[in-house]
């Protein structure tokens, strides 16, 4: 019996496929590679000294799934697959549709046909909106601002009348806050194409010297020292909240839903403080206007997560920083400059 992970090859993907291999899980893997690289799968092997079953096609295509499920024994689905960058989902709406929701409808199509009734499925804090307070609890007004949200508030929506509609479906809904950091081999981590957009690429890139300096969106929000508070969340612990999500929908029915975050917040200058201090590299920033769409807090109340799901984060944002450093300096380009694993293990 394996675990189907759609998006393996991705950021948060790679790094859970490492810690259901360490836990003993046998997994399968599809991914199209249209914002990944296998090399990404090829070091998960390495990290783990484990072999897995990998297909390469688009989730979109019914036949090449359905020929998944026939030819192997599934007993539970990971859902990353799934387009995410925010901006590009504005400019491309149709395209952030059908990617995320079409393609989640044929998955749980073909779920459905071939009884496989658990299901893990990555959402995100975006579906909180503007959130009324701090700490977000899971039952908080749901709303959101671009094509990106709207996809994961629809799947979410989706999945709830799947599971009102036939009992024997588990589901849970995980809500990631800011995932960043990388595995601590170094070996895998975040690579995203073109300038970053997010946070913690960004300034590591500057650390690395690739971007000349960070622009730091406003410093007039009612924070601590007015730059914008986040939840981030080591990769590694996400990977971990995962593998305890699939044991939980492996043995209980309905739908639920849990924030993965710490619980804490830190601005975009203690961020930037503590990278330098981690990295031993100066982030040279510049203030300017804020950025459209940023709410100025958003933390988790993590302690659902806690109670059923036996989790908790471990990590803080010294190993964020420094594990997000190393995975910089072994890999300036990435996956892109392919190079033997064995040499980036020394
Ligand atoms: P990622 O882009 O690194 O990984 C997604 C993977 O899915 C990639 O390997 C991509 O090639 C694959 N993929 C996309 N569409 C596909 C399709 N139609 N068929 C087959 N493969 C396809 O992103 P990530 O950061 O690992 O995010 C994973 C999931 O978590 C996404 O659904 C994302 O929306 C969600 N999420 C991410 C964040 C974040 O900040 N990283 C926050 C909240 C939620
Ligand atoms: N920031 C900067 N400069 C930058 C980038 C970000 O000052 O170059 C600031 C932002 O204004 C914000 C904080 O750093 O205050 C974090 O920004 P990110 O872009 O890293 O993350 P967001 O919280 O804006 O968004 C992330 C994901 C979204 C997801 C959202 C909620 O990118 O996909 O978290 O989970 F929807």
């Amino acid at each position: 019996m394996a675990i189907l992970v759609t998006g393996g090859a991705g950021y948060i993907g790679s790094h859970t496929c490492v810690e259901l291999l360490n836990s003993g899980f046998e997994i399968i893997v599809i991914d199209n590679y249209c914002n990944s690289n296998p090399e990404s799968l090829e070091r998960v092997k390495h990290i783990t000294g484990k072999e897995f079953k990998i297909y390469e096609f688009d989730l979109l295509n019914y036949e090449e799934l359905e020929n998944v499920f026939l030819t192997n024994d599934i007993e539970a689905v990971i859902h990353f697959a799934g387009l995410k960058a925010v901006g590009e989902s504005v400019k491309k709406p149709l395209m952030y549709y059908h990617n995320n929701i079409t393609a989640t409808l044929v998955l749980c199509k073909v779920m459905d046909k071939y009884g496989v009734k658990k299901l893990v499925f990555s959402s995100s804090a975006t579906v909180y909106g503007v959130p009324h307070q701090v700490p977000i609890l899971e039952d908080f007004p749901l709303s959101t601002t671009n094509p990106y949200g709207y996809s994961k508030l629809m799947i979410e929506e989706i999945m709830r009348d799947i599971s009102k509609s036939d009992a024997k479906w588990g589901i849970a809904l995980l809500r990631y806050f800011n995932p960043i950091g990388a595995h601590q081999s170094g070996l895998i981590g975040e690579h995203p194409n073109g300038i970053p957009n997010n946070l913690m690429p960004y300034i590591s890139q500057v650390a690395a010297g690739k971007l000349e300096q960070l622009m730091v969106f406003g410093n007039d929000y009612p924070t601590s020292d007015g730059t914008g508070v986040r939840d981030y969340i080591h990769v590694v612990d996400l990977a971990i909240a995962h593998v305890k999500a699939v044991k939980h929908v492996m043995y209980n029915q309905g739908i639920d839903t849990y924030n993965l975050g710490t619980g804490r917040g830190y601005s975009v200058l203690e961020m930037i403080k503590t990278f330098e201090k981690t990295s031993g590299k100066k982030i040279p920033y510049k203030i300017v206007e804020r950025r459209e769409g940023d709410v100025a807090m958003c933390y988790a109340d993590p302690l659902k997560a806690k109670h059923e799901l036996g989790w908790v984060a471990s990590k803080g944002i010294e190993d964020m920083c420094e594990d997000t450093w190393r995975w910089q300096v072994n890999n300036p380009n990435g996956y892109e400059q392919v190079t033997l694993v064995s040499s980036t293990t020394k």
